[in-house]
């Protein structure tokens, strides 16, 4: 096989896209659909069967444990340009999963249920899609504030769309694990 070829193959895998998969949370027993970035970090989507009117999602983000992984802070925020997100509110709420949620030997994770996430003007995708593109956005380097959840950001060293196809993230058991998140709106968590 000439060198050539073998270059080929080998850029081809390193570029080749993965699409999300199917993955269980080993301790909540929840189902998600799951990009798994070359990173290490992933980011699971899980939806009710009838997703019809629904406006909710449970979401999962995690990494590998192979080096330190601080506490885990989440807020939404919008971008108005391109620069660090300020930190918005709105209807929508987010409530940690706490079986979800941990560091173990191998990885660490935090689960959310998203309320009034899912808003059907078109802000996101729409509960009737059967596929969405989510943007994603990572970088190895920490906030500038580390412990404030509206510290600024980095830009991304790898950012990208990764297309979900719905019906795989769809589970009867949602509304089981939905009744695991807690009661409480949080806006920063500690894992
Ligand atoms: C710190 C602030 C940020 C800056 C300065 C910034 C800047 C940019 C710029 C200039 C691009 C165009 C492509 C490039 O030049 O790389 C881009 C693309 C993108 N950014 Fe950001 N960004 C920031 C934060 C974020 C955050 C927090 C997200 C969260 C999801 C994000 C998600 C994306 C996505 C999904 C793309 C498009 C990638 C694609 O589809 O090809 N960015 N950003």
């Amino acid at each position: 096989m000439k060198v050539s070829t073998l270059l080929t193959g080998a850029l081809a895998s390193l570029t080749a896209a993965q699409s999300p998969a199917p993955y269980t949370d080993a301790k909540s027993g929840i189902t998600f659909s799951t990009f798994q970035h070359s990173s290490g970090l992933f980011f699971g989507l899980a939806l009710p069967t009838n997703n019809t009117g629904n406006t909710d999602f449970i979401a999962t983000v995690g990494g590998k444990g192979t080096g330190w992984s601080g506490s885990v802070l989440s807020s939404f925020r919008k971008a108005a340009q391109y620069g660090s997100p300020a930190v918005t509110t709105g209807t929508f709420s987010q409530s940690p999963i706490a079986n979800g949620t941990y560091v173990n030997s191998t990885h660490w994770t935090y689960t959310f249920l998203c309320q009034k996430c899912i808003q059907s003007d078109g802000t996101t995708f729409k509960t009737t899609d059967q596929t969405a593109n989510i943007g994603y956005a990572v970088n190895a380097n920490a906030p500038s504030q580390k412990t404030n959840v509206a510290s600024t950001v980095t830009k991304h060293s790898d950012a990208g769309q990764v297309e979900f196809d719905l019906s795989q993230a769809k589970s009867d058991k949602f509304d089981t694990w939905k009744a695991y998140a807690a009661p409480k709106t949080a806006h920063s968590f500690q894992a």
